[in-house]
């Protein structure tokens, strides 16, 4: 499958067209950003790691019936994936205190919560992606009452999915972010799940292993996301 016309560039990602409408290539770069993108640099190999996280939990996610937008891994720094519409939601689950919630509450990082906790922020970085809750989502039409029971019960199951495999990897999986796009008619869980967008913590050490240590110049950055892949491979 050929790359064709650019369709979008973001932070950390393109996407092109390809020959089929229904299909798209995204593609992973090694850019990274925090802050709204006030913090620029570049982490050596992310994309190709990004990459390859992303085929293995999109693929284990599938094997336990969550629907992706997922086709295959064309290359080192490509993804073949459905063409879907995002929904401007990004969906952050979190199991343990940390970043945002931490500083919107006034916490310190590290207190396991009791049970896991779903936010939504409006996707709209001039807004800095604010914190909203389901019935801001369904007011302003981002989202049908369906649409956002679906979510919420995916972003769950999700959830327990992945904190159960990275256990199994010696990782705590402290928070992430998730973005779901409609195609023909589905929802399906879309964009990518990696160290940019999960929290990893050592189990033992409780060392950070994700883009914390690029947001907080904590250092030994290329090392972390080797580590996280080194691990989902093991
Ligand atoms: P937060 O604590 O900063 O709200 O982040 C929660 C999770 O979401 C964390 O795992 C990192 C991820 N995240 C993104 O994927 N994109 C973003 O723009 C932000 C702010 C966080
Ligand atoms: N990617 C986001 C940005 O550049 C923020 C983050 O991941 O911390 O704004």
């Amino acid at each position: 499958m050929q790359k064709k016309k650019q369709l979008y560039e973001g932070k950390a990602k393109k996407v092109y067209e390809t020959d089929n409408p229904d299909l798209l290539i995204q593609e992973f770069k090694d850019d990274a950003t925090a802050f709204d993108a006030t913090k620029r640099g570049t982490i050596k190999t992310k994309g190709i790691i990004n990459n390859k996280i992303s085929k293995i939990l999109f693929e284990l996610l599938e094997s336990k019936g969550i629907e992706t937008h997922f086709v295959k891994q064309l290359d080192d720094r490509h993804m073949l994936i459905k063409r879907v519409e995002i929904i401007p939601l990004e969906v952050t689950m979190r199991n343990t205190v940390a970043g945002g919630m931490a500083k919107l509450l006034g916490i310190e990082e590290g207190l396991k919560l009791k049970e896991p906790v779903l936010e939504y922020h409006y996707k709209d970085d001039s807004l800095h992606d604010p914190l909203i809750n389901n019935y801001h989502a369904k007011a302003l039409k981002l989202v049908t009452d369906e649409e956002l029971d679906f979510i919420e019960k995916k972003s769950f199951e999700i959830n327990n999915i992945l904190k159960a495999f990275f256990d199994r990897k010696d990782l705590d999986l402290i928070d992430f972010k998730l973005e779901f796009g409609r195609h023909k008619g589905k929802i399906l869980l879309a964009d990518e799940i990696s160290p940019d967008t999960c929290r990893f913590w050592d189990k033992k050490t409780r060392e950070k292993l994700d883009k914390d240590r690029f947001r907080r110049d904590l250092g030994r950055i290329e090392e972390a996301y080797q580590e996280v892949l080194r691990r989902v491979t093991s």
